[in-house]
């Protein structure tokens, strides 16, 4: 086996081959699960030292291929924000496979027992501790921009600081949000999260799914429709307002700018860990 952290097929390396040196970011891989084509969670072990706040992200990857004259491989390292909640004894990753990715297009072979790079510094703006007290809390995801949200829905004090969460997902198509649509319906039957926020917790939860390119029970972008006042009708709840409503937005670059401006014309402002406000915004990933 190589020095590498890349995918490895274990069983075929000859079985005298020195075992590889752990490097000191390397985490095992336990779980993988392919959603589509082009989408596939998976879940890694968690480094001891490792804390943070759910809706944080974190630097993972692979090793390189070896350079072609020298033989030396770099780690190709991404921004990935972390799908399981603080107090998750293990990491969950939700992610896009780019066919032509540094990244993706190898990690996307990732197998249980393989090894992966994670950079124990978590950071991110998607924290309850950007925002003041509201309460309805909306969370707004394009594609796998629903990554923070999944950490959040798992996390108690989501619960306990709001007396509604609407999480609204809008894919190109109805497999792209399967993800999404199983946790929600995990986060309903679990026992634990029950057991520490009350049985009818999960009554707070409003997720609203939507399709653009494909037939759904709810078609269009989520911006046309809350400017055509849809959602809020469907939901039967009030239009987003700075003293009730409290949101977090994750999606591509046009998303997040659109539904930013949406926010400021509906009251709310933008805030940040030093300075928490009605609503946070991250990108999903660089264009
Ligand atoms: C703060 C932050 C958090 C992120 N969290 C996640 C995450 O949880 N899951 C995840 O899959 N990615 C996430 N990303 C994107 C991630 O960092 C990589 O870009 C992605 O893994 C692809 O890597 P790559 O090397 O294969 O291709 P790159 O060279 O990084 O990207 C190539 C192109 O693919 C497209 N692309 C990249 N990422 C995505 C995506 N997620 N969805 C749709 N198109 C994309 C873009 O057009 C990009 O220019 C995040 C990015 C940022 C900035
Ligand atoms: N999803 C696929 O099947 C697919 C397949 C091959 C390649 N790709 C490529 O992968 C990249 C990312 O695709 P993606 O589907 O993951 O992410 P995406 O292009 O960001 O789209 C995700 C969802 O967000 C919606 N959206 C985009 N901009 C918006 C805005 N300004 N306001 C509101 N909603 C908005 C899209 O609606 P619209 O459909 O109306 O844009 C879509 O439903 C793209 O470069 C794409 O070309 C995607």
């Amino acid at each position: 086996m190589n020095e590498s952290l890349a995918v490895t097929d274990q069983a075929t390396q000859p079985k005298t081959a020195p075992k590889a040196p752990a490097l000191p970011d390397a985490q095992t891989v336990t779980f993988v699960k392919h959603w589509t084509d082009r989408l596939f969670s998976f879940r890694v072990t968690r480094p001891a030292s490792l804390r943070f706040r759910s809706g944080e992200f974190v630097m993972i990857g692979l090793m390189g291929d070896p350079d072609e004259k020298t033989g030396k491989q770099k780690p190709i390292l991404r921004a990935y924000s972390i799908a399981s909640p603080s107090w998750d004894e293990e990491l969950e990753f939700y992610s896009i496979k780019v066919p032509d990715g540094p990244l993706t297009s190898k990690l996307q072979n990732i197998k249980e027992g393989d090894q992966i790079i994670l950079r124990p510094k978590p950071v991110g703006t998607l924290v309850h501790d950007a925002l003041l007290p509201g309460k309805r809390l909306w969370f707004f995801a394009t594609g796998t921009g629903f990554a923070p949200f999944a950490s959040l829905l798992r996390e108690p004090q989501t619960y306990e600081d709001y007396e509604e969460v609407v999480i609204t997902h809008t894919c190109r198509t109805v497999g792209e949000l399967a993800y999404g649509a199983a946790l929600i319906e995990e986060i309903k039957q679990d026992e634990m999260l029950a057991e520490l926020m009350g049985e009818d917790f999960h009554k707070k939860i409003r997720y609203y799914p939507t399709t653009t390119r494909e037939e759904s029970p709810k078609m269009g972008r989520i911006t046309d429709l809350m400017r055509k006042g849809e959602v809020f009708e469907d939901l039967g709840i009030k239009p987003i307002n700075p003293e009730d409503d409290r949101a977090m937005v994750c999606g591509n670059l046009a998303f997040n700018l659109e539904i930013k401006e949406m926010l400021e014309d509906y009251g709310l402002e933008e805030g940040a860990n030093s300075d928490p406000k009605q609503y946070v915004v991250e990108k999903a990933f660089v264009d």
